[in-house]
């Protein structure tokens, strides 16, 4: 690696032009999906923002380290934590930009294409932006009822994120692409740093792209894992998962009387990291996150939640958890 990156990742984008139909001066690369949110903020110095809560926190730190504000959009965990576009309309009048993390992190909920191709319009009509994360969208295996990829060459004021690292499995390397429009993409360009990608992050994305049978087999295997492990899960006492969409699961562990950081931690020292969601804005301290991995380990998970759930039961020492 003895020259620089190519400062414009002309393959690699070419490569995403050719997998997602999209021209290639609506893409840009960047270190990670998260420096493009950084980026994007950046660019469009918005005022205020919609965020909706629970989602990934990333969104509002780039707004505010902008000097932009914030307003939650507080998800009704009666609801299952759905994103309502009524309560979009009506709560977005003062604000400029919105954030729709597209399936959510952490909750799993998607939104259709339609309604997203209406809220669009609609902020279109308002002058808002609407900002669409679609970091674990590859892990759907119906995405055309959801991506808002194809809308991007149709409408000027939303941007959608995309990220390599959840489906390639290359957090380690950080690789995210920013779709929109040109004069958008031609303002981050200017401000970002030149060498933004690394070499073996172009290099991983393209061929990572272009890896047909690992898309294929990887969406196959994930549809259908999740739906074992979805399952097992509902089988433990006092866990209540939401229904999967990608590689992780949501679960509500109210009923078994641990809160969630007590249960990452006990999982957590038998080296299973789950991951504690009550430092999500307007979730309770009564939900954890769970990935999808391997038979084996998702095997694994399910007897150590079972053991927690026997502790519950009284069979054991629930002291030792308490
Ligand atoms: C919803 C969402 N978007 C974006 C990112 C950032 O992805 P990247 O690794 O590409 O920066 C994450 C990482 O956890 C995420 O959960």
């Amino acid at each position: 690696m003895v020259n620089y990156p190519d400062p414009d990742a002309k393959l690699l984008r070419a490569t995403v032009s050719d997998r997602l139909g999209i021209p290639e001066e609506m893409i840009v690369a960047g270190n990670g999906a998260v420096e493009i949110i950084y980026l994007l903020m950046k660019t469009m110095q918005p005022r205020k923002a919609l965020i909706p809560a629970p989602t990934f926190n990333e969104y509002e730190i780039a707004v505010r380290i902008n000097r932009g504000r914030t307003k939650d959009l507080l998800l009704d965990e009666g609801k299952g934590f759905v994103l309502d576009k009524e309560e979009i309309f009506r709560q977005w009048d003062d604000t400029d930009v919105i954030f729709i993390c597209n399936p959510n992190n952490p909750t799993g909920n998607l939104t259709g294409r339609a309604e997203m191709e209406e809220i669009i319009q609609r902020a279109a009509r308002l002058g808002k932006c609407v900002v669409i994360d679609e970091a674990f969208m590859d892990f759907v295996a119906d995405r055309v009822n959801y991506s808002a990829v194809e809308l991007v060459s149709k409408y000027d004021n939303f941007f959608v994120l995309y990220s390599l690292t959840k489906f390639f499995a290359i957090p380690g390397l950080r690789l995210g692409i920013g779709l929109g429009n040109p004069g958008i993409i031609k303002r981050i360009n200017e401000i970002r740093d030149p060498w933004n990608v690394n070499s073996f992050a172009q290099l991983a994305g393209i061929e990572s792209l272009r890896d047909e049978e690992f898309i294929r087999s990887s969406v196959e295997y994930i549809s259908g894992e999740k739906e074992y492990l979805y399952h097992r899960i509902m089988s433990v006492k006092g866990l209540r998962p939401f229904h999967p969409s990608v590689n992780y699961i949501f679960i509500n562990v109210e009923a078994s009387g641990y809160s969630s950081a007590k249960i990452s931690r006990v999982l957590g020292e038998q080296g299973i990291l789950v991951r504690d969601c009550g430092t999500y804005k307007n979730l309770r301290p009564v939900y954890i996150r769970v990935a999808v991995k391997k038979r084996e380990e998702n095997d694994r998970l399910v007897a150590a939640l079972n053991e927690l759930g026997r502790n519950l039961n009284g069979t054991g020492d629930q002291a030792l958890f308490g």
